[in-house]
């Protein structure tokens, strides 16, 4: 187990051990404590990257912790767009981290398309339009 778990927290109390629980992230074995989900059993072992900006390749993790942001989706027994700040660990569960897209979301032809409403009304494709 690694040193990142608070096990003496001075208002909670002593952390209580429950079963161990081993899960595989990014082809890697880790173990975390019954209860605890996904996000908590990683960031225990140090692992605060849970994927990257599909687009620009940022790295993202946890950021509301209360599953409203999916900042931290991961991929789950091959399921995708799983938030693991609100999924528990489970026995032999395979995790895969979010990664850089190998085509870019953003259409081709999106820089030709009108940027205005103005542009749109006189039906101006950006490279016919000698005012943009
Ligand atoms: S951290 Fe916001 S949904 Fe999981």
């Amino acid at each position: 187990m690694s040193n990142h778990r608070i096990m003496d927290h001075p208002v909670l109390g002593k952390l209580e051990k429950t079963e161990e629980i081993t899960f595989i992230f990014d082809g890697k074995s880790y173990t975390g404590f019954k209860g605890d989900t996904v996000a908590s059993a990683l960031l225990a072992h140090g692992i605060r990257q849970l994927r990257v900006q599909e687009e620009s390749g940022n790295p993202r993790g946890i950021y509301c912790n209360i599953g409203h942001c999916f900042e931290c989706r991961v991929t789950i027994n091959h399921v995708e767009g799983v938030r693991s700040c609100m999924t528990p660990i489970e026995h032999n569960m395979v995790v895969e981290s979010g990664r850089l897209q190998p085509v870019p979301f953003k259409s081709t032809e999106a820089d030709k398309l009108p940027r205005t409403y103005a542009e749109f009304e006189r039906g101006l494709h950006k490279e016919d339009d000698p005012h943009v």
